[in-house]
């Protein structure tokens, strides 16, 4: 598989190629499909480099409680886009996220298979049982309610100097929100949860831009992975000294973790925060500017700012997916689907929040006023986003502080013409310019 069809924002950090070759039995045993159970049903052919589309959602949907899917290589997977099932099966511990341990296909997967950079980091996202909850409990001790509403704090302080740095109101300058303002904050945001220094905020910065966004030519990509990960190791290091209220210090000072996992921590965190945040501001940005009226009314105090965050991550999710799961048992989930032991599945974070079973015919309806606003968007279960918290509080204090800064913000071009950014994983735009 060429690099061509891997998703541009790829989790750099996680080099799935060079990990794959790590671990690759090549005497395995390719996994066994079930021919019966997939003449079943349809097979739909899933492009990870590619924006899942509306209509496809719906079909995938009315497949059944979960459809037959194909990944790239060949991989036969299982698609869950019903937003009972993805939380059924998300808190089910007959799914794990480990590939190591519970997905024989893994050894068959092709050299560069655009979706290993995914599920091959041996970080909390894709550890099992015991082994998941050691890793969890010394992150989420980072993530203390009065550490976010001091992280909240802080950034209520320096979103003056970065709605001035965009430009001033009235002036119809044309910025891209996404870019120039929600990454900025999504980024600042984890420097000051890392505890990284204010004069060093620059290198970090640069050090997340080379996880999340790795050059295409794989010894330009090593050495950037080489440096951001000494940053955070540097980082972590400094903080066995001089420890402080900050994430990287709870790491360095935990004494069940190796310096490995301690780094790691950190890079999933921002492969988890950074990407996602972005997209959720500048989601509801878009959503809102196609929406004037809904707008009017989130300025006025009609519906609340958190509100329309919710209804942003039900509707227009910054995670569709994040491959993969793989079933520990056979599961039967009805309607004649049984999902093997050892099969891959994708749960549709995105899907779920626009299942018309939940929301009936308005479910592809962005509406900041309706009453349930019930959505996946986080995940559930164990894995559920760590950061979740501190997301909506970012993406609540921006969005507030942006349309109050710039009263006459109006999109730059037809929103409706906005790209999708060229993955299944993320649910965002490429770039949502507006004119201040
Ligand atoms: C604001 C928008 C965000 C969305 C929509 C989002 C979405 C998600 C989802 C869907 C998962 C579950 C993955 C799964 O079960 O397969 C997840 C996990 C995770 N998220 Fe987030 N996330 C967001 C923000 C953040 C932030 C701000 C951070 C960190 C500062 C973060 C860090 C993580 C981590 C570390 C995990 C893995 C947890 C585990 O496996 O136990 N996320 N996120």
């Amino acid at each position: 598989m060429g690099n061509e069809t891997r998703p541009r924002i790829a989790l750099g950090f996680l080099h799935g190629d060079k990990i794959l070759k790590n671990v690759s039995r090549p005497g395995a045993k390719p996994v066994e499909l079930d021919e019966r159970l997939i003449s079943m049903t349809d097979v739909h052919v899933l492009d990870p480099a590619r924006h899942l589309p509306q209509a496809e959602v719906t079909r995938l949907r009315s497949s059944g409680p979960a459809a037959r899917v194909e990944l790239p290589g060949g991989v036969m997977a299982w698609s869950v886009t019903r937003y009972d099932v993805v939380r059924r099966l998300a808190e089910d511990d007959r799914l794990s996220r480990d590939a190591r341990q519970h997905w024989p296909g893994l050894a068959e997967v092709p050299e560069g298979w655009p979706l290993a950079p995914f599920l091959l980091s041996p970080t909390v996202l894709n550890a099992y049982g015991a082994d998941h909850r050691r890793l969890r409990d010394v992150m989420e001790a980072a993530f203390a309610p009065e550490r976010l509403e001091q992280l909240g704090a802080h950034l209520i302080r320096r979103l003056p100097g970065l709605l001035a740095e965009l430009g001033a109101p009235g002036s119809g300058q044309v910025v891209d929100v996404r870019a120039d303002f929600a990454q900025v904050i999504a980024g600042e945001t984890l420097c000051d949860l890392f505890g990284v220094p204010r004069e060093r905020w620059a290198d970090a910065r640069g050090a997340m831009s080379d996880l999340l966004s790795p050059s295409e030519d794989p010894g330009v990509a090593a050495a950037q992975l080489d440096s951001a990960l000494g940053f955070l190791a540097g980082l972590v290091e400094s903080k066995r000294t001089s420890p402080a209220a900050d994430m990287a210090s709870t790491l360095a000072h935990d004494p069940g973790m190796t310096d490995e996992e301690r780094v790691l921590a950190l890079a999933v965190t921002i492969a988890g925060g950074v990407p996602a945040t972005t997209d959720l501001i500048a989601n509801a940005v878009a959503d809102l500017l196609g929406h004037p009226d809904q707008l009017a009314a989130a300025v006025d105090g009609e519906v609340s700012w958190s509100e329309v965050v919710d209804e942003t991550l039900r509707f227009d999710a910054p995670v569709q997916h994040m491959p993969l799961r793989y079933a520990v048992q056979d599961i039967d989930l009805g309607e004649g689907v049984v999902i093997r032991r050892g099969d891959p599945v994708l749960l549709g974070f995105g899907a779920g929040g626009r299942d018309p079973e939940r929301h009936g015919d308005t479910a592809a309806v962005f509406d900041v006023h309706r009453l349930d606003k019930a959505h996946v968007a986080f995940g559930h279960g164990v894995h559920r986003c760590i950061g979740a918290r501190l997301g909506r509080i970012e993406a609540t204090l921006a969005l507030a502080a942006l349309f109050e800064h710039f009263p006459g913000l109006e999109p730059a071009v037809d929103v409706g013409t906005l790209r999708p950014l060229p993955t299944f994983v993320f649910g965002g735009r490429t770039e949502v310019p507006v004119r201040l």
